[in-house]
């Protein structure tokens, strides 16, 4: 019997992610720090290969896109002219009695199933009427509900009043407005053409008022964006559609389950006044249905808002037609550590092997799988079996990301490696020095066995990896 995907609970998820190094909570030796989570060795490398398959695919590949890398601090300007300082917002709640903050906006829907979100007095008197209690003290003492900015605030020197004191610089809720800052730039230097987009990958940052699900919903966040610039004219539709479908073909390249995936478009009445349309991609995790990625029509309110709070003209000049416009945008998003976790969840199998034996093995594509070959000295103690199988090494990890392994029997070793992920897994022993310099290559996901001669080694791999 096999156990995978959601079946599993994410209790076996965190753990596994510490126990083999994708991921740790934060600053443990110091009771950890409000959810926030690092990526070991091994998660950090998963997280590389993710990012630059997507660089790759959304940028390297493409005729009509570029990449920028823009700062995460920039002008507070930019979030007025975006909406962000006014209405980057969050319906926060206090319980009086234990101080905990809960959103309000969650605790009425699952207590009226009604979404109330932007109507506070409302919330205020749904909580008085359902008397809804604490989840945490369960005791019944509210404050009324307000609204919370859920953009981090810092200082910078120079960035003050004419009293010298300082004003709030914003670490940026969402990496798109830096692409925004640089459009006029990108039209300047570079030969991009309506239809064009502009990707980037980076932090964002958001002071969410309940963080959890382990990094579903953190406060330091990855994404990876992009605007697509088009002619305010264009049927838009078909193309929204296709970046769905690219959002969905990702996903599944980077080993997210098709049968967890699903699509919300958002009701037209919640739509913001620019927006067309807007449609998530969701994944079931196992604590329920949530937000993956994100696609937005955002019109082309972000442009015309900076051009008209900047004074500059943002519009664009089309050579060929003597046309002046500005361009709408198609805003496909894709949150790198929801992908993450969702590969993860995805590529997580437990396998029954009989005998009271089972296994744990990620079952992530070869391509971003954070190690493609481990090789083992059959013992360590036979120095000519570990120089063997160092020259292996080395003359693998040329090409392939490789783990050199001589601790512990080879069972385990197996086990381990099932557990990293890691496709192939190669064992020099006695035969490969006593008899035909042939070793044994094991295949992650049937278990299967077989020789190959180390003069034969690359080519096998190269023909197994493509
Ligand atoms: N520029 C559009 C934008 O930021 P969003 O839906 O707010 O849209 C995009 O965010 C993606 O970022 C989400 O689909 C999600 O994957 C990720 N994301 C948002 N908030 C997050 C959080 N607190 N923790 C982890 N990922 C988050």
């Amino acid at each position: 019997m096999t156990k995978e995907n959601n079946n599993i609970s994410m209790e076996e998820i965190v753990s596994l992610c510490k126990r083999r190094g994708f991921i740790f909570p934060a600053c443990e030796i110091y009771g950890g720090f409000a959810n926030s989570y690092s990526y070991g060795p091994y998660g950090s490398q998963l997280k590389n290969n993710i990012k630059a398959l997507w660089w790759k695919k959304f940028v390297e590949d493409r005729k009509d896109m570029v990449g920028i890398d823009g700062p995460i601090l920039l002008n507070p300007k930019l979030w007025e002219a975006s909406g962000h300082t006014g209405g980057f917002n969050a319906a926060l709640v206090d319980c009086k009695e234990c101080k905990r903050r809960f959103r309000a906006d969650h605790l009425v829907e699952k207590a009226t199933g009604e979404d109330m979100e932007g109507r506070n007095k409302d919330m205020t008197r749904a909580l008085q009427a359902k008397k809804v209690p604490c989840p945490v003290c369960k005791k019944f003492n509210w404050t009324e509900v307000r609204d919370f900015n859920e953009m981090f605030s810092t200082n910078m020197n120079g960035i003050t009043d004419e009293n010298g004191d300082y004003l709030p610089v914003y670490l940026r809720p969402e990496t798109a407005g830096a692409i925004f800052m640089d459009y006029k730039n990108i039209l300047d230097s570079t030969r991009v053409k309506i239809p064009f987009g502009v990707a980037q990958i980076g932090k964002a940052f958001r002071n969410e008022i309940v963080a959890g699900n382990f990094t579903f919903r953190i406060r330091e966040f990855e994404q990876m964006e992009i605007e697509y610039f088009i002619h305010p004219d264009t049927k838009w539709e078909q193309q929204f559609e296709n970046w769905l479908v690219e959002q969905n073909n990702f996903a599944q390249e980077i080993g997210i389950s098709k049968d967890l995936l699903s699509r919300y478009e958002h009701p037209k009445e919640k739509l913001s006044h620019y927006s067309k349309k807007t449609t998530d991609t969701m994944f079931k995790f196992p604590f329920g249905i949530e937000e993956l990625f994100g696609m937005a029509h955002r019109s082309d309110f972000d442009l015309s808002s900076h051009a008209k709070h900047s004074g500059k003209d943002l519009s664009y000049d089309d050579r060929n037609t003597g046309e002046r416009y500005i361009p709408h945008v198609l805003e496909p998003t894709f949150g790198l550590d929801r992908a993450i976790l969702a590969t993860i969840i995805s590529s997580f199998v437990q396998e029954d092997l009989g005998e009271g034996e089972s296994r744990i093995v990620m079952k992530f594509p070869p391509k971003i799988a954070p190690v493609k070959i481990a090789i083992f000295p059959l013992l360590k103690n036979k120095l000519e079996l570990v120089k063997k199988a160092e020259e292996a090494y080395d003359n693998l990890k040329n090409k392939w990301l490789c783990e050199f392994d001589d601790n512990g029997n080879i069972g385990k070793r197996y086990r381990r490696q099932d557990e990293i992920g890691t496709p192939f897994c190669v064992t020099i022993d006695f035969e490969t020095i006593e008899k035909d310099n042939s070793v044994t290559v094991r295949d992650r996901d049937t278990m299967k066995q077989e020789r190959v001669k180390l003069n034969q080694i690359n080519e096998y791999f190269e023909q197994k990896f493509n």
